[in-house]
């Protein structure tokens, strides 16, 4: 039996359930959803695989925003992958793939890769990596830095009306940050007991200037490390979002100064982050690098021209698409800081390479020479690389705050 035996169809609302059932199943989790997630499901955005009636697989797409460089795009948040163990290697995802990327509007997809084998042969690419920090707080020396505002405890609602504008400058601050609804901050910030996994309630602390601005705000929550060597509690942080630098210092002075507390684990920092700066000694920080946000571009011509270039550019680019044809064709890209436009061309290319290679370096987090060096890139023109590497660069590494 092949996968092509099974129906794909978009889902409607009364398939919840089926599809929560089978993505959990498939990733060893309980469900543990709530109304607020049935709320959010996008039924119309979701595909899924039919056997006799049963959902065998699905694959969600949630409408959202994520900063690119120089503004903020749609982006079809793709997450909720599944097939059931019983149909496995058959081609389902594979036709969900193609079909979802296919019907996508948005001019990019971006998704979490559990599996990192998986959706590169669906023109995704790692464009995001993160840093994970586990520090030993003992070690930790932090550099005198000057804060003239203060901290304060939020409370939920507070929350969910101060802190949406700080996420929202994050996004013209830096790129691959999600935007977030009111619902989706709803979300973020709910905390039930059954989500905590014997952890402390989340702990939400703003910081507001001496004007009484709020600032940043950190979440963060507490572990007892039972059986550890040095016995003491875990910090952990799940999301510190500063728009200055007083309330970038403050906040992560707070979490690296807690009382009763030896280690500090914090993921999702960009692999610039600025808190080594603070740290007389960074290597106890403690970092580990991962691969962050897969992104593809589902529309090349859309994708580049709607982003900002580090420099002025003006390059044919000939690129090739095995799943999206209306991508397989040659573009000429002329950009800089403030305009760009990206158009079908018959002219000779400046370079080749496929829509793998473009998605990779879009958010500006990677180079194109690093995929030249491999022979995934081909030029054409002398100079051509190291323009086009330079100009899709930018000042900052991109940074996703959240695993959707
Ligand atoms: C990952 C998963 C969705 C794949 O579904 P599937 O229907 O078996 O995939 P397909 O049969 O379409 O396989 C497509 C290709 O991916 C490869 N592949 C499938 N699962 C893979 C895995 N776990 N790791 C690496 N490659 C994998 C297949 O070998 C195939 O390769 P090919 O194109 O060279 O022939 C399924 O195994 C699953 O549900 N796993 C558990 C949940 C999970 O990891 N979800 C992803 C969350 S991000």
């Amino acid at each position: 039996m092949t996968g092509f035996d099974y129906a794909i169809r978009t889902a409607t609302i009364q398939d919840f359930t089926a599809v929560i059932n089978r993505f959990t199943t498939a990733m060893m989790v309980s469900d543990n959803t709530t109304e607020l997630d049935r709320e959010l499901f996008e039924p119309d955005r979701t595909l899924v695989a039919e056997d006799a009636g049963s959902i065998v697989g699905v694959a969600q797409a949630f409408t959202r925003t994520l900063s690119v460089p120089g503004t903020v795009s749609p982006a079809a948040h793709v997450t909720g992958v599944a097939v059931a163990a019983t149909h496995r290697r058959m081609g389902i995802l594979s036709r969900i793939m193609r079909r979802q990327l296919a019907e996508v509007p948005e001019p990019v997809a971006v998704l979490w890769a559990s599996q990192p084998g998986i959706y590169e042969r669906f023109g995704y690419q790692a464009s995001v990596y993160g840093h994970r920090f586990e520090a030993k707080l003992a070690e930790i020396r932090l550099t005198k830095a000057p804060v003239e505002g203060r901290l304060c405890e939020l409370s939920v609602e507070q929350a969910a009306s101060e802190l949406p504008p700080i996420l929202k400058r994050l996004q013209l601050d830096r790129p691959g940050v999600s935007g977030r609804s009111d619902q989706l901050w709803k979300q973020r910030l709910a905390d039930p007991p059954e989500r905590r996994d014997g952890r402390m309630p989340r702990q939400l602390i703003g910081y507001r200037s001496p004007e009484g601005d709020l600032e940043g705000y950190v979440f963060w929550r507490g572990t007892r490390q039972r059986g550890s060597d040095d016995g003491g509690n875990t910090v952990e942080v799940e999301e510190l979002v500063a728009a200055t630098g007083s309330a970038y210092r403050a906040l992560w002075q707070h979490v690296l100064t807690m009382d009763l507390a030896t280690r500090l684990v914090s993921w999702h920092a960009a692999v610039d982050e600025p808190v080594r700066q603070l740290v007389g000694n960074p290597r106890a920080l403690g970092v580990r690098s991962y691969d962050a946000l897969w992104l593809r571009i589902v529309d090349v011509a859309a994708a580049l021209a709607q982003r900002r270039y580090a420099c002025a550019v003006d390059v044919v680019l000939e690129v090739s698409d095995d799943i999206l044809p209306a991508n397989n064709r040659r573009f000429r890209l002329t950009g800089d800081r403030s305009t760009a436009s990206c158009v079908e061309t018959g002219d000779e290319p400046d370079l080749s390479l496929s829509v793998a290679e473009l998605s990779g370096v879009y958010l500006g987090g990677r180079r194109l020479t690093e995929y030249a060096a491999v022979g995934r890139v081909h030029e054409h023109r002398e100079g051509a690389l190291a323009e086009v590497t330079t100009a899709m660069g930018w000042p900052v590494a991109p940074r996703s705050i959240e695993v959707f």
